[in-house]
């Protein structure tokens, strides 16, 4: 660890040596199960020092003890328990399928699962509904052995009902997702939740979804590993969709070798969505094997990677506020043998983000916003979705708008006691554009999305002073916004349709997690992983929550401190 982070959380421990943690995380059975990774498990579940049915049970408990607080997860799956235990059962007669037996994950609770659990994207609209069948995702989870223990809490509609009038992070029926570092501090969102939880050590792994930012942005506020795959390695059926041009799926997780794990089992060819061909047709291949590219420090050596300094490091709040230590990492990565590259810029990226943080550039003409394209897809999208479920006494966009309206989304009756009325400004925009794709649809959308994807190709192609071409193995990002603005590292990828990762770096002094994000080309996931667990191997920050102002009930956050946004001179 490097001097600089240690600096900060002395700091922290100094301030805070009054503070005893009110949640420690308990032994179960016997066994330290705090921060413990997949193979550590399995070793105990071989050695008969634990079972699948107790790890279930201890996390179970802890949902049930840190849940009234920090409302992470909407719904436990009440066969959870009896699942553990016929895997259980099969390990002793046949052993394991794999990694994920009997390890219990949280999915996020818009990723449809046939089971006693309610699929409802956090909002009561659906909780009536039932999916016609498990999500993809889910049925190749338990496939693989795993435990669908239950849902994880998410930002309503995965962020999609409201911009405007919203808190991040919060659901009608989850309430308030809060860190767990700091509770009245930001969580990110949308999967505000499936993050939060597996830093909480409320399950071994989880879910999340992303359109733009939804799993790379609270993965870095939850200091834990976030892996945002192409558009089209997992497939999105029977996930509540965001927008069907740029969602995808991936794992939350406190090491890449876990979050790997997940990959490998999610990942593949699935005839419900189309978009999954694009690893076919692109040659990666649909049985990759990301456990098998999780590395040490040692593949720093030689690796190439470029900082696009231009906006995304120059001016983001995030970026600004922690540059020490993110010089600091990067000359550990020098140190280690890893060649960087100043200045690798995103060509226009001032049309293509904003340079303070998440979302459209002001310069950007209107009509060319992510928006014209994102309502058309929530419309239809939701739409499709809605009308294949199982049975639904709403069954259509318009229809799911007018319960929203009606109901107005919420006093949070199953969410802890807290008030918030959520908007649906969003949602009254999608119903504006009654899902019509034309001619603009098309125009902001492959405007974006080949503008992104040239912005990042070109970024990975470095040009020497003496005329050399270098391809670049990865890009870095800050991952580190924070209040109102929220990090800029999330764009360029969900428009290009590309992958990125994101692993924890440090702490600020108010107990926030931030992180490093790198970039790459297409169904370069096993690349990505190499590199940030070798990275992760080098900086080894590793965060244990304190849970800091557990009993607040702000909403939304407090904003950061004043002078976070101060750019540089
Ligand atoms: C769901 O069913 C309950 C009980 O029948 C009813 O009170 C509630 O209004 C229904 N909600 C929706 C969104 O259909
Ligand atoms: C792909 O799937 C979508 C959504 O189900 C459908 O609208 C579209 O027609 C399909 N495209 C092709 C080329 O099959
Ligand atoms: C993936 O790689 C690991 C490590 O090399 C190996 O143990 C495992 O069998 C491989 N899995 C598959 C499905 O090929
Ligand atoms: C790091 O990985 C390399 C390549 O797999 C291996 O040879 C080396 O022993 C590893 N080093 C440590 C400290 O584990
Ligand atoms: C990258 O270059 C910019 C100037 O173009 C400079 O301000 C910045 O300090 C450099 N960053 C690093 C990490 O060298
Ligand atoms: C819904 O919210 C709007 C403004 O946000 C308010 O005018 C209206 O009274 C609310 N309706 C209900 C049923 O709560
Ligand atoms: C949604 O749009 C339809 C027209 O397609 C309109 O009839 C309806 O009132 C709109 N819903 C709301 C809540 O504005
Ligand atoms: C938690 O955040 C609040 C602001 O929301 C801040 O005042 C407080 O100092 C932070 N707590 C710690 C322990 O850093």
């Amino acid at each position: 660890m490097s001097r600089v982070l240690l600096g900060v959380m002395t700091l922290s421990c100094a301030v805070h040596a009054d503070w005893t943690n009110p949640f420690p995380v308990k032994k179960c059975n016997g066994v330290v199960i705090e921060d413990i990774d997949i193979d550590t498990v399995q070793g105990y579940f071989t050695s008969g020092l634990l079972t699948s049915q107790q790890l279930t049970q201890c996390y179970v408990d802890r949902i049930t003890l840190l849940n009234p607080y920090f409302h992470t997860v909407i719904e436990i799956n009440p066969d959870a328990l009896s699942i553990a235990s016929s895997l259980d059962t099969e390990r002793l007669e046949s052993g394991p399928r794999g990694p994920l037996h009997g390890i219990p994950i949280l999915t996020k609770d818009n990723i449809a699962t046939a089971d006693k659990v309610r699929t409802t994207a956090g909002s009561l609209a659906l909780l009536n509904s039932t999916v016609p069948r498990d999500s993809h995702v889910a049925a190749l989870l338990r496939l693989n052995g795993a435990v669908l223990l239950g849902h994880a809490n998410l930002a309503e509609f995965a962020d999609y009902i409201a911009y405007d009038d919203y808190s991040e992070g919060y659901s009608d029926r989850g309430g308030q997702t809060r860190n767990c570092f700091n509770a009245t501090q930001q969580t990110s969102g949308s999967s505000s939740g499936s993050a939060q939880s597996v830093v909480c050590n409320l399950c071994m792994a989880a879910i999340g979804t992303e359109t733009d930012g939804s799993i790379l942005l609270p993965a870095m506020h939850a200091g834990i590993i976030g892996i945002k795959p192409t558009v089209g390695r997992v497939s999105r059926a029977g996930v509540i969709p965001g927008s069907l041009s740029q969602d995808t799926v991936g794992p939350h997780a406190r090491t890449f070798r876990d979050a790997a794990y997940l990959l490998d089992a999610i990942s593949g060819v699935d005839a419900r969505d189309n978009a999954t061909f694009r690893a076919l047709l692109s040659g990666a291949s649909t049985h990759a094997n990301f456990s098998d590219a999780v590395a040490n420090a040692s593949a720093l050596r030689g690796a190439k990677f470029g900082i696009p300094w231009d906006v995304l490091w120059s001016s983001t709040a995030g970026a600004v506020t922690h540059r020490p230590a993110f010089l600091d990492v990067f000359r550990q990565m020098e140190a280690a043998g890893a060649i960087l590259y100043n200045n690798t810029n995103i060509p226009r990226i001032r049309e293509l983000q904003d340079p303070y943080g998440w979302g459209d550039a002001l310069d950007t003409p209107m009509e060319l916003w992510a928006r014209t394209y994102l309502h058309v897809d929530l419309y239809n999208g939701l739409d499709e979705y809605l009308n294949g479920l199982e049975s639904s006494p709403i069954r259509s966009f318009e229809e799911l708008l007018a319960w929203e309206d009606t109901n107005n989304a919420s006093t949070g009756a199953l969410g802890g006691g807290e008030i918030w009325v959520s908007g649906a400004d969003n949602f009254l925009r999608a119903n504006a554009t009654h899902g019509v794709i034309d001619e603009g649809y098309y125009l902001a959308k492959l405007w974006r999305h080949e503008l992104s994807k040239a912005g990042i190709d070109t970024a990975l192609t470095h040009i020497d002073a003496d005329g050399n071409l270098i391809q670049l193995d990865g890009l870095l990002v800050p991952m580190a916004g924070a209040g109102p603005y929220d990090s800029p590292s999330s764009g360029l990828p969900a428009a290009a349709h590309y992958p990125a990762v994101t692993l924890p770096v440090g702490q600020d002094p108010w107990q926030l997690p931030f992180g490093l994000g790198i970039w790459g080309p297409e169904f370069s996931e096993a690349q990505l992983i190499r590199f940030g667990s070798a990275i992760d191997d080098l900086v080894r920050w590793r965060g244990r929550p304190q849970h800091y102002n557990y009993d607040t009930t702000k909403i939304p956050f407090d904003p950061r401190w004043p002078g976070f946004f101060d750019t540089p001179a």
